[in-house]
């Protein structure tokens, strides 16, 4: 697997709804895993731009709105807006986070449709459809409640039964009624385009089963099960007056379905950060492009996306999608609607300066394979047992003793005894086990080889006892410390990537800024010079105490309380 041929890195992660806030799922599925990468990649001197943004189209959009009594406008403001800032605050790395609401976006949106609709690209269909005559409107799927099929509960939506996770047709609810008007709607003839997927089949095979049997076997399957199946010609058009009209005369109150536009909106993101450079990135070949998603999003973006994308022609195709499983909280699924979550400017709110903590934890615990789950008290123990009692502690202790023996200055090294010479095949080992990983998108497995160069440093400190050799044979401390440094030096190096705040933190203690420090040195045994002047020691992680994970599980308790009572996430029926 060579990137030589890459010249360039195109970064997509989903375009989270603008329709409520970013919680850990997203966090661990999506965008600590991205950032990760664009952060790497960036580290190793490669070209990247890592796009973001909202999704501000979609039903769950209006159907928000119509929730919290604003518009559809007013949601998009409001999420968009906090999502940025919570994301920033994060340290994710985004070079463009905007939103598929700009102008630039409702243009290119528009300018595919039109191309694909030129060139024939589509078919032109009319279909049954739920349409609501109190509201004058047509219904779109998740507008329709009914009792579900399966299971008889009472609550479900047109699209899906949240209650035993069956996919539905609208035609499948037994007493279908329109959360718009609380009556019963009728069906009436609409007309919409369609991709016709079923043409690209021969393509996607091959594509995907041929020539992409490196993708993780997670989506892999996903998609070999789709194309098992046979595929369908996909509507890409909605009744609907929210999103990016459909660009045709004679096409009042029809726009773009959300899943033709959103990723377009990766496109119209990159063209807004840089509109003179965007092809570059978009349309050359030597371009690598990975779109970071979680596991509901794969057949839009193994299946449709690169089909929309060969429609058109010129664009570079996916190159990897590496999607993750689903994190679970507590075990229990997480919700935005039933607000079963941790939300992120939440939780910036109650740890302050701990973002680290929370990037750590997601990453060490992500749904890489499968579905993963986040507990309060697994957080604790990892930012209690790993981060501070080993990363922290080995930094500290070698700060301290630099400072009370050496006078805060690197010693110089001398004469290696075995166990020396061990730790500095360790710091050796790291560089290339983590790129590997890195680079096959195993994000777990390189901040856990990450980690185990802070468990040597600590293992080495513990095994020589430079406070008890001090007296006796002075020379070797020198050499220890000095080598204790320089994986403390290569800790700075090798967590930029995952938790960049320590990082930094670390550069700032050890007082080598990130030209001393480049990535391509990292496990060099010279990275600080003898004779280098620290700087003061200072705590990396802190504990965190019972009182605070009591108050996490105490918030989650309440939110379950009021969601009973008060049926959230229920469709509001008039
Ligand atoms: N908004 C969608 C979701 O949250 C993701 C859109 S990704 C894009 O599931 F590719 F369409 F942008
Ligand atoms: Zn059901």
């Amino acid at each position: 697997m060579s990137d030589k041929k890459y010249k360039r890195y195109l970064i997509t992660s989903a375009l989270p709804y603008a329709n409520g806030p970013i919680h850990i799922g997203h966090l661990a599925g999506v965008y600590v895993p991205a950032d990760i990468y664009a952060r790497y990649l960036r580290l190793r001197g490669r070209e990247v731009v890592f796009v973001g943004g909202s999704d501000a189209h979609g039903v769950p959009i209006p159907i928000a709105a119509r929730q919290q009594g604003s518009t559809p406008q007013q949601v998009v403001d409001r999420y968009h807006g906090m999502i940025q800032r919570s994301f920033d605050e994060l340290g994710i790395s985004f070079d463009v986070y905007s939103r598929t609401s700009s102008a630039i976006h409702h243009k290119t949106a528009a300018d595919f449709f039109k191309k694909l609709y030129s060139e024939g690209k589509f078919v032109e269909k009319a279909s049954q459809q739920y349409y609501d005559e109190e509201a004058g409107q047509f219904l779109a799927d998740r507008y329709i409640v009914g009792t579900c099929p399966r299971c008889g509960d009472g609550s479900a939506y047109g699209d899906q039964c949240e209650k035993c996770g069956s996919t539905l047709n609208p035609t499948d609810l037994i007493n279908p009624r329109s959360t718009i008007s609380g009556s019963q709607p009728v069906m009436r003839e609409t007309r919409h385009w369609y991709l016709p997927l079923n043409d690209y089949e021969p393509w996607l095979k091959e594509w995907i089963l041929e020539e992409h049997k490196e993708w993780k076997a997670n989506v892999y399957g996903q998609c070999k099960s789709w194309l098992d199946g046979g595929l369908q010609p996909r509507a890409v058009s909605r009744d609907l007056d929210w999103g990016v009209k459909v660009p045709l005369p004679g096409a009042e109150g029809k726009v773009l379905y959300v899943w033709f536009d959103a990723p377009i909106g990766y496109i119209s993101n990159t063209i807004e950060l840089m509109p003179g450079r965007w092809e570059e990135f978009w349309k050359r070949d030597d371009t690598k492009l990975v779109c970071f998603i979680g596991k509901d999003n794969i057949v839009f973006h193994c299946i449709v996306f690169p089909a929309m994308l060969k429609a058109h022609g010129g664009y570079v195709l996916p190159d990897n999608v590496p999607a993750n499983e689903f994190l679970n909280l507590e075990n229990d699924k997480i919700s935005t609607s039933r607000r079963w979550a941790v939300w992120l400017h939440e939780y910036l709110a109650d740890f302050p300066g701990k973002q680290d903590v929370l990037r750590y934890v997601l990453c060490a615990n992500a749904p890489e394979t499968k579905d993963n789950n986040f507990t309060w008290r697994d957080f604790q123990d990892r930012n209690n047992s790993e981060l501070v009692a080993i990363f922290g502690n080995f930094v500290n202790r070698a700060m301290v003793l630099a400072h009370k023996y050496f006078d805060g200055k690197v010693p110089p090294v001398g004469t290696l005894a075995d166990v020396d010479r061990a730790a500095l095949a360790e710091l050796r080992s790291v560089k290339p086990r983590v790129e590997e990983a890195l680079e096959a998108y195993r994000f777990r497995e390189a901040l856990r080889e990450a980690m185990s160069l802070a468990r040597t440093g600590n293992k080495y400190l513990a095994d020589t006892e430079p406070w008890k050799l001090i007296k006796s044979d002075e020379a070797h401390v020198r050499v220890i410390l000095n080598i204790a440094l320089q994986v403390a030096a290569s800790l700075a190096v090798v967590m930029e990537p995952f938790m960049p705040f320590t990082a930094a933190k670390l550069r700032r203690i050890l007082k080598a800024d990130s030209d001393m420090l480049p990535w391509e040195a990292l496990g060099n045994p010279d990275l600080l010079p003898a004779g280098h002047a620290l700087g003061s020691p200072e705590l990396l992680f802190e504990k965190i105490e019972d009182e605070a994970i009591a108050a996490q599980l105490q918030k989650l308790e309440l939110a379950k309380k009021e969601n009973e009572q008060n049926g959230a996430g229920l469709p509001p029926v008039k």
